[in-house]
């Protein structure tokens, strides 16, 4: 599949002009500054004035770090989806959502997949642990315990993840809250626990994917996701899953 660029209405460029626009101001002082280096390096292809162009995009990230895109038309299945992580292939969705969704959507569409998503492919050690998160998925693609583990570390960090800064700040990088307004907001609400990252927490804790969370998980740098990999795949095979 392709992206079809030039199917995209004036409205469509609109909408990602508001939500590219509104989320850049209210993330300045709340996103990890990893992040914010990384979409300040994507400009051109990345900016308000336009819907990103994927071709461009893909060559870009395929430059800094190797990674490319695989467009998809939503949600695939997790065998499939961690085959192309584990090639460096990130698959994103490439329709947008609707001006009168701007705040809330079922599924991810292209400005979660883009925006929330692909700034950190950027980033060296971030596309490593992307990519070694795939393979081990890959790796463990049949045992369902496994799968269930990962998909719990994949929510908790890449997709819900918050870093504590340098300056002992606390910084958003997971893509579900970089690319929600309301999201990015709601961590700094009273009833909200940000507490430290543990690997064995995290692997069973549930998750669900219809309400807000009401709990983060902090880490004190990108090794650390880094290291959970290899826990994880020494676990698995010290266990013989
Ligand atoms: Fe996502």
């Amino acid at each position: 599949m392709q992206q079809q660029y030039d199917q995209y209405t004036s409205d469509n460029h609109e909408v990602w002009q508001i939500l590219y626009q509104r989320q850049v101001d209210n993330l300045t002082d709340k996103a990890c500054p990893e992040y914010l280096q990384c979409l300040e390096d994507m400009y051109p292809h990345f900016q308000a004035a336009h819907i990103p162009n994927f071709t461009d995009v893909a060559d870009l990230l395929h430059q800094k770090t190797g990674w490319g895109i695989e467009v998809v038309k939503g949600i695939i299945p997790v065998e499939d989806f961690v085959e192309l992580l584990a090639q460096r292939r990130f698959p994103s969705s490439t329709w947008l959502r609707r001006r009168d969704q701007l705040d809330y959507l079922e599924e991810p569409d292209m400005f979660h997949d883009s925006f929330g998503h692909m700034p950190l492919l950027m980033h060296p050690l971030f596309a490593q642990f992307m990519e070694e998160f795939g393979k081990l998925g890959y790796q463990y693609r049949h045992n369902p315990n496994c799968i269930e583990q990962l998909q719990r570390l994949y929510w908790f960090s890449i997709e819900f993840g918050i870093i504590r800064s340098q300056q002992n700040k606390c910084k958003i990088y997971g893509a579900g809250i970089i690319s929600s307004y309301g999201e990015t907001n709601h961590i700094y609400a009273p009833n909200v626990e940000i507490v430290p990252f543990d690997l064995d927490t995290i692997i069973h804790t549930h998750f669900r994917t219809d309400q807000i969370q009401t709990r983060y998980f902090e880490i004190a740098s990108f090794e650390q996701l880094f290291a959970a990999v290899g826990q994880l795949q020494n676990g698995y095979e010290a266990a013989k899953v």
